[in-house]
């Protein structure tokens, strides 16, 4: 299974799918590029440390999305890419029919709550102000729905009260890093 991360920043989950490769434990899936959105992006220093492909690609002049335009570049340089899997791992940017079209089932997002509470952005920061005793992450199928397809994947994590909104970022970050690799491998199998 050929696998894109897509991401704009730290590239922490990508990492965490990097180093589980590294320790063959992401099944049949083979990361074949990491695709930024943000050229300085700290994920893409992760592809000459883990000996992948590391790209920035233009969005075109908007924050949250694509241009139609440049949505149709992304789709067609992960289709030369042969890619059979999508993981967007802090990617900011809501995806669309260019992309949804060419990857149809093919897309999937970690988002760190527990869908369906708190889509949208700053999921922990928004669990943590709703004073809820616990939170999580979810990985999900991506559809035209923000943070709303299939789940495929969660993990709770519990706020202690001893947490700060630190601590409790730290725990549900380390969640993920768990979560999302092991997803991942699960569908290379299937
Ligand atoms: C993660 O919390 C992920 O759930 C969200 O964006 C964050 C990305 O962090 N979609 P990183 O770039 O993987 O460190």
């Amino acid at each position: 299974m050929r696998v894109a991360l897509l991401g704009s920043g730290r590239g922490s989950n990508a990492e965490a799918i990097l180093r589980a490769k590294q320790n063959n434990q992401l099944g049949r899936a083979d990361i074949v590029g990491i695709f930024c959105d943000n050229p300085h992006a700290p994920m893409i220093k992760l592809g000459p440390r883990f000996g992948v492909p590391a790209f920035y690609l233009d969005p075109g002049p908007f924050k949250t999305k694509f241009s139609p335009e440049q949505e149709h570049v992304w789709a067609n340089t992960l289709l030369s890419h042969k890619v059979d899997l999508v993981v967007l791992a802090g990617f900011m940017r809501v995806i669309k029919a260019p992309l949804l079209d060419a990857f149809k089932n093919k897309i999937i997002n970690i988002h760190p709550s527990l869908l369906p509470a708190f889509p949208g952005l700053d999921g922990i920061g928004q669990t943590w102000r709703a004073g809820v005793n616990e939170g999580g992450c979810t990985v999900h199928w991506v559809t035209a729905d923000v943070d709303g397809g299939h789940h495929l994947g969660q993990t709770k994590v519990s706020r202690e009260n001893s947490d700060t909104l630190e601590t409790f970022m730290d725990k549900i970050h380390a969640a993920e890093h768990i979560l999302l690799p092991k997803v991942i491998a699960e569908l290379s199998v299937l």
